[in-house]
């Protein structure tokens, strides 16, 4: 992250970073109106303090949830790309939310959009049905609203009008850089998808793949944008845990001064820090791995001999997993959201880690519980996120069972339950949320009386 030869801004812009009070990138707000389903909708994300509280979308096939979330992640996107340019996450000249009209309300004229985020960021947009010049004057559906200012500003043969402090400028480059040294920043789409190792034999039997990583200012090889992350994430989890066994790579020279004018001796030692952080981000890994394949043993990874490079999992009784590959749907599912946190936070070069309540950033999850059982959106899925409680989690479910599953890991005011097309906060006891059904049900002999054998069937504690 630090200012080098390839940086091609002036030298007046060049920023040194140096370890701060660590700032969040954190979104505060979102406002929309009349996009697609939404007429208008205004949620301030919930905080504790400084502290976020996971938010859960929940409505209707087709009430908005996943053209809320885009919103949130168009901001990112270009927040990234402009820290980033020289490896942007959508190709150059294109953007990674489509620019149109179509989106506008049925029956109305314009669409108008802001997000807001901590450290007075934000992206806004105004779209017009028509061209300005096409309207008399301010229509009256705009005059007095937030969007009327933007009206203004839009050219006369234009229908739409954005504004952003997201794509940098003197002011807030150095702000965007030190936010992505310090913020995990990813987006899982609904569409993500782990080819099976079972469907492609080339799959199970590749090997990892040591990591080239990109280190000059302006690249990263880190990805927003998450569709298939376990190939990386294998790659950097075998990186960790190579890099823990081979001191040498991690020695340092210190010269001892033996007499004034002599020579100094110097001698070739471990960076003992160093070796703690790997030993930290490994054991928030393997904690991760043992979390979504209910494994309490004293497990460790293992690599497999030369030539192949799997990573298994043993515990106490032998071998757990032969190969993470191997996992199945729900448990990649989980694993990746999981450990693409702890990888993207880590690949951001944090300079010290102490477990996974240091990592703060913003986690979009479109449909989080896509592929999971249950008991995993019940009790593994809430387990799992209270693993990070800086990192702002935005995620959408179709699932009352995880709704429930949040209320009793973080109580009912412990996170965020909106409803969409309105985006009003609701309860899982609210009369208009499709969580109560499923809560009676829970409630008189379901889930909350169950617990897990290792094996994976439910078992009835009375
Ligand atoms: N211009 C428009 N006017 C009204 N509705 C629209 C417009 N454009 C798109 N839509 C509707 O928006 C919906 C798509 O919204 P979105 O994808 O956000 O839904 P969702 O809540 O994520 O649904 P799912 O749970 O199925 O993923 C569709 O029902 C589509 O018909
Ligand atoms: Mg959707």
């Amino acid at each position: 992250m630090l200012s080098g030869p390839h940086d091609r801004r002036p030298s007046s812009e060049r920023t040194v970073l140096v370890p701060s009070s660590l700032a969040a990138m954190y979104a505060k707000r979102i406002q929309l109106t009349n996009f697609g389903p939404i007429k208008q909708l205004n949620i301030e994300f919930p905080f504790k303090g400084q502290v976020p509280k996971p938010t859960v979308l929940v409505g209707q096939n087709g009430s908005g949830k996943s053209i809320l979330l885009g919103h949130i992640v168009n901001g990112l996107v270009q927040a990234k790309d402009t820290v980033y340019p020289e490896t942007p996450e959508v190709d150059p000249g294109r953007v990674y939310k489509l620019k149109t009209n179509f989106y506008i309300r049925t029956g109305s004229d314009f669409s108008f959009a802001r997000v807001d985020f901590e450290d007075d960021l934000f992206v806004t947009e105004l779209t017009m049905m028509k061209a300005k010049q096409e309207y008399p004057g301010v229509p009256a559906s705009i005059a007095g609203t937030a969007a009327e200012s933007m009206w203004h500003r839009l050219d006369a043969g234009s229908n739409d009008y954005s504004e952003t402090n997201l794509q940098g400028g003197p002011a807030t480059f150095s702000k965007l850089q030190r936010l992505f040294a310090e913020n995990c920043v990813q987006y899982f789409p609904c569409n993500r998808f782990e080819e099976p190792a079972w469907l492609n034999e080339q799959n199970l039997t590749a090997p990892v793949e040591y990591l080239e990583r990109q280190r000059m200012p302006l690249h990263t090889d880190r990805r927003a944008i998450s569709v298939s992350p376990f190939r990386d994430n294998r790659n950097w989890l075998f990186d960790v845990i190579y890099d823990r066994r081979v001191p040498e790579t991690r020695s340092v020279r210190v010269p001892i001064p033996v007499r004034p004018g002599a020579k100094p001796w110097i001698i070739e030692g471990e960076r003992a820090e160093v070796r703690d952080h790997d030993n930290r981000v490994l054991k928030t890994a393997l904690d991760i791995v043992q979390r979504v394949l209910r494994d309490d043993s004293n497990a460790s990874f293992r690599i497999s001999r030369r030539g192949y490079r799997f990573i298994a999992l043993h515990g106490d009784d032998g071998l757990i997993v032969p190969n993470l590959t191997q996992l199945s749907s729900g448990e990649m599912s989980l694993l990746n959201l999981f450990l693409s946190i702890l990888r993207d936070f880590e690949s951001a070069g944090a300079s010290s880690f102490s477990g996974s309540a240091d990592i703060r950033g913003v986690v979009i999850v479109d449909e989080v519980d896509l592929h999971l059982h249950a008991v995993h959106q019940f009790e593994i899925l809430p387990q799992l996120i209270g693993m990070f409680p800086n990192v702002q989690l935005i995620m959408t479910s179709h699932s009352p069972l995880f709704v429930l599953g949040m209320e009793r890991a973080f109580g009912a005011d412990g996170f965020g339950l909106y409803d969409l097309p309105g985006g009003h906060r609701i309860t899982p006891r609210s009369s208009e949320s499709s969580v109560t059904p499923m809560r009676r049900s829970a409630q008189h002999g379901g889930l909350s009386r169950t617990s897990v054998r290792p094996s994976g069937t439910l078992r009835n504690q009375s």
